[in-house]
Protein backbone atom coordinates (compact mmCIF):
# COMPACT_ATOMS: atom_id res chain seq x y z
CA UNK A 1 0.00 0.00 0.00
CA UNK A 2 1.38 4.04 -0.47
CA UNK A 3 2.75 5.83 1.92
CA UNK A 4 -0.49 6.37 2.59
CA UNK A 5 -3.90 6.02 0.33
CA UNK A 6 -5.53 8.51 1.93
CA UNK A 7 -3.37 11.09 1.05
CA UNK A 8 -3.29 9.82 -2.65
CA UNK A 9 -7.04 10.19 -2.91
CA UNK A 10 -7.78 13.76 -3.16
CA UNK A 11 -9.68 16.48 -4.96
CA UNK A 12 -11.15 14.41 -7.98
CA UNK A 13 -14.87 13.30 -8.38
CA UNK A 14 -15.78 10.67 -6.35
CA UNK A 15 -16.38 6.79 -7.98
CA UNK A 16 -17.86 4.39 -6.11
CA UNK A 17 -19.20 0.69 -6.77
CA UNK A 18 -19.70 -2.38 -5.22
CA UNK A 19 -19.10 -5.55 -6.59
CA UNK A 20 -20.51 -9.07 -5.56
CA UNK A 21 -18.20 -11.98 -5.12
CA UNK A 22 -19.95 -14.72 -6.94
CA UNK A 23 -18.14 -16.86 -8.97
CA UNK A 24 -15.61 -16.86 -11.86
CA UNK A 25 -15.26 -13.55 -14.45
CA UNK A 26 -15.54 -14.42 -18.25
CA UNK A 27 -14.79 -12.74 -20.91
CA UNK A 28 -17.74 -10.58 -20.93
CA UNK A 29 -16.98 -9.60 -17.52
CA UNK A 30 -14.28 -8.06 -18.10
CA UNK A 31 -14.87 -6.54 -21.69
CA UNK A 32 -18.25 -5.39 -20.03
CA UNK A 33 -17.28 -4.47 -16.59
CA UNK A 34 -14.33 -5.00 -14.74
CA UNK A 35 -11.98 -3.44 -17.10
CA UNK A 36 -14.12 0.00 -16.86
CA UNK A 37 -12.87 0.53 -12.97
CA UNK A 38 -9.06 -0.14 -14.29
CA UNK A 39 -9.51 2.96 -16.67
CA UNK A 40 -11.38 4.53 -14.51
CA UNK A 41 -9.09 4.56 -11.31
CA UNK A 42 -6.51 7.28 -12.93
CA UNK A 43 -10.29 9.74 -13.85
CA UNK A 44 -11.78 9.65 -9.88
CA UNK A 45 -10.80 9.27 -6.32
CA UNK A 46 -11.98 5.71 -6.59
CA UNK A 47 -13.99 3.48 -4.10
CA UNK A 48 -14.18 -0.01 -5.00
CA UNK A 49 -16.03 -2.95 -2.61
CA UNK A 50 -16.68 -6.17 -2.24
CA UNK A 51 -20.23 -6.52 -1.18
CA UNK A 52 -20.61 -10.01 0.86
CA UNK A 53 -23.34 -8.40 3.22
CA UNK A 54 -25.26 -8.22 -0.07
CA UNK A 55 -24.01 -11.49 -1.05
CA UNK A 56 -25.42 -13.36 1.89
CA UNK A 57 -28.71 -12.47 0.79
CA UNK A 58 -28.21 -15.35 -1.25
CA UNK A 59 -24.95 -16.93 -0.29
CA UNK A 60 -25.49 -18.51 2.94
CA UNK A 61 -22.15 -21.17 3.20
CA UNK A 62 -19.24 -19.96 4.74
CA UNK A 63 -16.53 -21.69 2.80
CA UNK A 64 -17.83 -20.05 -0.36
CA UNK A 65 -18.18 -16.39 0.52
CA UNK A 66 -14.59 -16.45 2.26
CA UNK A 67 -13.16 -17.99 -1.09
CA UNK A 68 -15.51 -15.66 -3.39
CA UNK A 69 -14.60 -12.85 -1.62
CA UNK A 70 -10.95 -13.55 -1.67
CA UNK A 71 -11.38 -14.66 -5.35
CA UNK A 72 -12.74 -11.48 -6.32
CA UNK A 73 -10.15 -9.65 -5.37
CA UNK A 74 -7.41 -11.80 -6.68
CA UNK A 75 -9.55 -11.28 -9.97
CA UNK A 76 -9.35 -7.37 -9.63
CA UNK A 77 -5.93 -7.21 -8.82
CA UNK A 78 -4.84 -9.61 -11.39
CA UNK A 79 -6.74 -7.43 -14.30
CA UNK A 80 -4.37 -3.90 -12.88
CA UNK A 81 -7.14 -2.29 -10.17
CA UNK A 82 -3.88 -0.87 -7.78
CA UNK A 83 -4.67 -0.58 -4.62
CA UNK A 84 -2.24 2.48 -4.43
CA UNK A 85 -4.88 4.81 -6.12
CA UNK A 86 -8.06 2.78 -5.28
CA UNK A 87 -9.46 2.11 -1.47
CA UNK A 88 -10.49 -1.64 -2.12
CA UNK A 89 -12.70 -2.82 0.76
CA UNK A 90 -14.72 -5.27 2.01
CA UNK A 91 -18.38 -4.12 3.08
CA UNK A 92 -18.70 -5.80 6.42
CA UNK A 93 -15.61 -3.98 7.74
CA UNK A 94 -17.28 -0.63 7.39
CA UNK A 95 -19.88 -1.04 10.25
CA UNK A 96 -21.04 2.49 9.74
CA UNK A 97 -22.84 1.28 6.64
CA UNK A 98 -25.38 -1.00 8.26
CA UNK A 99 -25.77 1.53 10.74
CA UNK A 100 -26.97 4.10 8.30
CA UNK A 101 -28.58 1.25 6.07
CA UNK A 102 -31.16 0.99 9.55
CA UNK A 103 -31.48 5.05 9.40
CA UNK A 104 -32.89 4.48 5.92
CA UNK A 105 -34.97 1.96 7.05
CA UNK A 106 -36.78 4.16 9.60
CA UNK A 107 -37.16 6.75 6.23
CA UNK A 108 -38.70 4.61 3.88
CA UNK A 109 -41.84 2.72 3.52
CA UNK A 110 -43.13 -0.19 2.88
CA UNK A 111 -44.97 0.35 -0.38
CA UNK A 112 -42.16 1.66 -2.23
CA UNK A 113 -39.46 -0.70 -1.46
CA UNK A 114 -42.00 -3.01 -2.85
CA UNK A 115 -41.67 -1.17 -5.98
CA UNK A 116 -37.91 -2.55 -5.99
CA UNK A 117 -37.06 -4.69 -9.02
CA UNK A 118 -35.07 -7.29 -7.23
CA UNK A 119 -37.97 -7.92 -4.86
CA UNK A 120 -40.84 -7.98 -7.45
CA UNK A 121 -38.54 -10.34 -9.62
CA UNK A 122 -38.39 -12.42 -6.92
CA UNK A 123 -41.86 -12.72 -5.91
CA UNK A 124 -42.85 -12.98 -9.44
CA UNK A 125 -40.95 -16.06 -9.44
CA UNK A 126 -42.67 -17.47 -6.51
CA UNK A 127 -39.89 -17.01 -4.05
CA UNK A 128 -40.66 -15.87 -0.42
CA UNK A 129 -37.71 -13.29 -0.32
CA UNK A 130 -35.87 -12.60 3.00
CA UNK A 131 -36.04 -9.36 4.84
CA UNK A 132 -32.45 -9.14 3.70
CA UNK A 133 -33.28 -9.00 -0.30
CA UNK A 134 -36.58 -6.44 0.68
CA UNK A 135 -33.79 -4.42 2.07
CA UNK A 136 -31.45 -4.66 -0.30
CA UNK A 137 -31.78 -1.15 -2.32
CA UNK A 138 -30.99 0.64 1.20
CA UNK A 139 -28.33 -1.23 1.99
CA UNK A 140 -26.93 -0.13 -1.56
CA UNK A 141 -28.11 3.35 -0.74
CA UNK A 142 -26.09 3.47 2.71
CA UNK A 143 -23.06 1.96 0.47
CA UNK A 144 -23.14 5.00 -2.14
CA UNK A 145 -24.27 8.09 0.06
CA UNK A 146 -22.18 7.07 3.20
CA UNK A 147 -19.08 7.63 0.38
CA UNK A 148 -20.63 11.03 -1.06
CA UNK A 149 -19.75 9.28 -4.34
CA UNK A 150 -20.51 11.22 -7.08
CA UNK A 151 -20.75 8.46 -9.91
CA UNK A 152 -21.81 4.93 -9.58
CA UNK A 153 -20.89 2.76 -12.23
CA UNK A 154 -23.24 -0.33 -12.95
CA UNK A 155 -25.02 -2.43 -14.97
CA UNK A 156 -27.81 -1.40 -16.71
CA UNK A 157 -30.21 -3.61 -13.91
CA UNK A 158 -28.60 -2.04 -11.00
CA UNK A 159 -29.15 1.94 -12.49
CA UNK A 160 -33.51 1.44 -10.29
CA UNK A 161 -30.95 1.05 -7.19
CA UNK A 162 -28.75 4.12 -7.66
CA UNK A 163 -32.46 6.21 -8.36
CA UNK A 164 -33.21 4.89 -4.80
CA UNK A 165 -30.07 6.09 -3.39
CA UNK A 166 -30.70 9.55 -4.76
CA UNK A 167 -34.10 9.63 -3.49
CA UNK A 168 -33.29 8.52 -0.32
CA UNK A 169 -30.49 11.22 -0.33
CA UNK A 170 -33.58 13.65 -0.76
CA UNK A 171 -35.57 12.20 1.44
CA UNK A 172 -32.99 12.87 4.84
CA UNK A 173 -32.19 16.56 3.26
CA UNK A 174 -35.71 17.37 3.41
CA UNK A 175 -36.04 15.81 6.74
CA UNK A 176 -32.79 16.71 8.75
CA UNK A 177 -31.98 19.66 6.64
CA UNK A 178 -28.23 20.66 6.22
CA UNK A 179 -25.06 19.48 7.92
CA UNK A 180 -23.93 21.73 9.98
CA UNK A 181 -20.74 22.24 8.93
CA UNK A 182 -21.61 24.70 6.04
CA UNK A 183 -22.16 22.15 4.03
CA UNK A 184 -25.73 23.00 0.95
CA UNK A 185 -26.96 19.14 2.12
CA UNK A 186 -25.84 16.34 4.20
CA UNK A 187 -25.97 13.64 1.35
CA UNK A 188 -24.91 14.56 -2.15
CA UNK A 189 -27.50 12.93 -4.97
CA UNK A 190 -25.13 10.46 -7.21
CA UNK A 191 -25.29 9.78 -10.45
CA UNK A 192 -25.15 6.40 -12.02
CA UNK A 193 -22.75 5.72 -14.44
CA UNK A 194 -24.37 2.95 -17.01
CA UNK A 195 -21.63 0.61 -18.31
CA UNK A 196 -23.35 0.70 -21.85
CA UNK A 197 -23.68 -2.67 -23.50
CA UNK A 198 -21.66 -1.86 -26.93
CA UNK A 199 -19.22 -4.69 -25.93
CA UNK A 200 -21.92 -6.97 -25.49
CA UNK A 201 -19.85 -10.36 -25.92
CA UNK A 202 -21.47 -13.25 -27.16
CA UNK A 203 -20.66 -16.54 -25.86
CA UNK A 204 -19.93 -19.74 -27.55
CA UNK A 205 -23.04 -20.03 -28.70
CA UNK A 206 -23.86 -16.75 -30.28
CA UNK A 207 -26.59 -15.71 -27.53
CA UNK A 208 -25.09 -13.39 -24.77
CA UNK A 209 -21.81 -14.70 -22.50
CA UNK A 210 -23.23 -15.42 -19.63
CA UNK A 211 -22.61 -17.42 -16.44
CA UNK A 212 -26.22 -19.00 -16.60
CA UNK A 213 -25.74 -19.96 -20.09
CA UNK A 214 -23.10 -21.65 -20.19
CA UNK A 215 -21.98 -19.99 -22.43
CA UNK A 216 -18.35 -18.66 -21.48
CA UNK A 217 -14.39 -18.16 -21.76
CA UNK A 218 -13.14 -17.56 -18.52
CA UNK A 219 -11.00 -14.72 -17.90
CA UNK A 220 -8.56 -16.97 -16.67
CA UNK A 221 -8.47 -20.08 -18.54
CA UNK A 222 -5.47 -21.88 -19.90
CA UNK A 223 -3.73 -22.23 -22.63
CA UNK A 224 -5.42 -25.48 -23.31
CA UNK A 225 -8.98 -24.76 -22.18
CA UNK A 226 -8.72 -22.04 -24.65
CA UNK A 227 -8.16 -24.18 -27.61
CA UNK A 228 -10.84 -26.44 -26.16
CA UNK A 229 -13.31 -23.82 -26.12
CA UNK A 230 -12.81 -21.46 -29.35
CA UNK A 231 -12.68 -24.65 -31.51
CA UNK A 232 -15.92 -25.27 -30.07
CA UNK A 233 -17.66 -21.94 -30.94
CA UNK A 234 -20.89 -22.26 -32.98
CA UNK A 235 -20.33 -21.16 -36.29
CA UNK A 236 -23.09 -20.83 -38.98
CA UNK A 237 -21.36 -21.69 -42.39
CA UNK A 238 -23.62 -19.74 -44.51
CA UNK A 239 -21.65 -16.36 -43.90
CA UNK A 240 -18.32 -14.58 -44.94
CA UNK A 241 -16.66 -15.21 -42.07
CA UNK A 242 -17.94 -17.05 -38.40
CA UNK A 243 -19.73 -13.45 -37.00
CA UNK A 244 -19.18 -14.50 -32.69
CA UNK A 245 -15.43 -15.12 -33.52
CA UNK A 246 -15.45 -12.06 -34.89
CA UNK A 247 -17.05 -10.44 -32.71
CA UNK A 248 -14.82 -12.26 -29.96
CA UNK A 249 -11.55 -11.21 -31.78
CA UNK A 250 -12.82 -7.68 -32.44
CA UNK A 251 -12.26 -7.13 -28.62
CA UNK A 252 -8.72 -8.16 -28.74
CA UNK A 253 -7.35 -6.73 -32.34
CA UNK A 254 -7.74 -2.85 -34.03
CA UNK A 255 -10.68 -2.97 -36.41
CA UNK A 256 -8.84 -2.50 -39.57
CA UNK A 257 -5.89 -5.19 -39.37
CA UNK A 258 -8.72 -7.76 -37.75
CA UNK A 259 -10.89 -6.88 -41.19
CA UNK A 260 -7.68 -7.51 -43.50
CA UNK A 261 -6.95 -10.82 -41.96
CA UNK A 262 -10.49 -11.86 -42.34
CA UNK A 263 -10.91 -10.61 -45.82
CA UNK A 264 -7.69 -12.48 -46.33
CA UNK A 265 -8.84 -15.98 -45.10
CA UNK A 266 -12.51 -15.48 -45.96
CA UNK A 267 -14.43 -18.80 -45.52
CA UNK A 268 -11.52 -20.24 -43.94
CA UNK A 269 -13.44 -21.28 -40.74
CA UNK A 270 -10.79 -22.93 -39.05
CA UNK A 271 -7.42 -20.40 -39.90
CA UNK A 272 -9.40 -17.87 -38.49
CA UNK A 273 -10.28 -19.81 -35.11
CA UNK A 274 -6.42 -20.24 -34.81
CA UNK A 275 -5.92 -16.75 -35.20
CA UNK A 276 -8.61 -15.89 -32.51
CA UNK A 277 -6.91 -18.83 -30.13
CA UNK A 278 -3.01 -17.51 -30.44
CA UNK A 279 -4.63 -13.57 -29.73
CA UNK A 280 -7.05 -14.99 -26.69
CA UNK A 281 -3.76 -16.94 -25.15
CA UNK A 282 -1.41 -13.71 -25.46
CA UNK A 283 -4.09 -11.36 -23.80
CA UNK A 284 -4.97 -14.16 -20.99
CA UNK A 285 -1.76 -15.39 -20.22
CA UNK A 286 -0.24 -12.27 -18.60
CA UNK A 287 -3.39 -11.84 -16.27
CA UNK A 288 -3.65 -15.55 -15.47
CA UNK A 289 0.07 -15.38 -14.33
CA UNK A 290 -0.07 -12.53 -12.19
CA UNK A 291 -3.45 -14.12 -10.25
CA UNK A 292 -1.58 -17.51 -9.97
CA UNK A 293 1.53 -15.25 -8.32
CA UNK A 294 -1.06 -13.50 -6.23
CA UNK A 295 -3.22 -16.62 -5.23
CA UNK A 296 0.19 -17.52 -3.56
CA UNK A 297 0.44 -14.44 -1.82
CA UNK A 298 -2.52 -14.31 0.40
CA UNK A 299 -1.49 -12.07 2.82
CA UNK A 300 -1.24 -9.58 0.42
CA UNK A 301 -4.63 -9.73 -0.45
CA UNK A 302 -5.80 -9.80 3.36
CA UNK A 303 -3.58 -6.52 3.60
CA UNK A 304 -5.17 -5.13 1.00
CA UNK A 305 -8.39 -5.45 2.52
CA UNK A 306 -7.41 -4.24 5.70
CA UNK A 307 -5.41 -1.36 4.22
CA UNK A 308 -8.72 -0.45 2.40
CA UNK A 309 -10.99 -1.32 5.58
CA UNK A 310 -8.94 1.45 7.65
CA UNK A 311 -9.33 4.25 5.04
CA UNK A 312 -13.41 3.55 4.30
CA UNK A 313 -13.69 3.58 8.02
CA UNK A 314 -12.08 6.50 9.14
CA UNK A 315 -13.73 8.26 5.98
CA UNK A 316 -17.31 7.16 6.38
CA UNK A 317 -16.72 8.08 10.21
CA UNK A 318 -16.69 11.54 10.03
CA UNK A 319 -19.86 11.74 7.45
CA UNK A 320 -21.47 9.35 10.24
CA UNK A 321 -20.93 11.79 13.19
CA UNK A 322 -22.58 14.46 11.58
CA UNK A 323 -25.54 11.88 10.16
CA UNK A 324 -26.04 11.27 14.01
CA UNK A 325 -25.94 14.66 15.08
CA UNK A 326 -28.86 15.77 12.45
CA UNK A 327 -30.79 12.77 13.39
CA UNK A 328 -30.59 13.07 17.15
CA UNK A 329 -28.05 10.32 18.08
CA UNK A 330 -25.57 12.13 19.22
CA UNK A 331 -26.27 14.41 22.67
CA UNK A 332 -23.82 16.79 22.53
P1 LIG B 1 -23.46 -13.28 -15.91
O1 LIG B 1 -24.49 -12.99 -16.96
O2 LIG B 1 -22.35 -14.12 -16.46
O3 LIG B 1 -24.05 -13.85 -14.63
P2 LIG B 1 -23.29 -10.86 -14.43
O4 LIG B 1 -24.75 -10.63 -14.57
O5 LIG B 1 -22.74 -11.28 -13.09
O6 LIG B 1 -22.80 -11.90 -15.54
O7 LIG B 1 -22.55 -9.54 -14.91
C1 LIG B 1 -21.55 -8.84 -14.22
C2 LIG B 1 -21.17 -7.63 -15.06
O8 LIG B 1 -20.60 -8.06 -16.32
C3 LIG B 1 -22.36 -6.74 -15.43
O9 LIG B 1 -21.96 -5.37 -15.32
C4 LIG B 1 -22.68 -7.08 -16.87
O10 LIG B 1 -23.21 -5.98 -17.58
C5 LIG B 1 -21.32 -7.50 -17.42
N1 LIG B 1 -21.49 -8.54 -18.44
C6 LIG B 1 -21.90 -9.82 -18.22
N2 LIG B 1 -21.94 -10.53 -19.38
C7 LIG B 1 -21.55 -9.68 -20.37
C8 LIG B 1 -21.38 -9.83 -21.79
N3 LIG B 1 -21.61 -10.96 -22.43
N4 LIG B 1 -20.96 -8.75 -22.49
C9 LIG B 1 -20.72 -7.58 -21.85
N5 LIG B 1 -20.86 -7.38 -20.52
C10 LIG B 1 -21.26 -8.41 -19.77
N1 LIG C 1 -26.04 -4.42 -6.07
C1 LIG C 1 -24.83 -4.47 -6.86
C2 LIG C 1 -24.90 -5.72 -7.78
O1 LIG C 1 -25.72 -6.58 -7.55
C3 LIG C 1 -23.60 -4.52 -5.97
C4 LIG C 1 -23.55 -3.33 -5.08
C5 LIG C 1 -23.78 -3.29 -3.74
C6 LIG C 1 -23.27 -1.98 -5.49
N2 LIG C 1 -23.65 -2.01 -3.25
C7 LIG C 1 -23.32 -1.19 -4.31
C8 LIG C 1 -22.96 -1.42 -6.73
C9 LIG C 1 -23.09 0.18 -4.36
C10 LIG C 1 -22.73 -0.03 -6.76
C11 LIG C 1 -22.80 0.74 -5.58
O2 LIG C 1 -24.11 -5.82 -8.69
Amino acid sequence: MSDNLSTSLKTRKILLSGVKPTGKPHIGNYFGAMKRFVELQDVYESYIFIADLHAITTVQNREELVNNTINVVLDYLAIGLDPKKVCIYKQSDVPQVTELAWIFNCLTTVPYLMRAHAYKDAVANGKEPNVGLFDYPLLMAADILIQDADVVPVGQDQKQHVEIARDTAEKFNRIFGPAKDGASETFKLPEPLILEDVATVPGLDGRKMSKSYGNTISLFATDDDIEKVVMNIVTDSSGEHPENVYAIHALLKDKELLDNLYKENKGKYKILKEMLIDDLQDFIRPIREKRQKLEKDKDTVLEVLREGGRVARERVEKKMEIVRDKVGLKLS
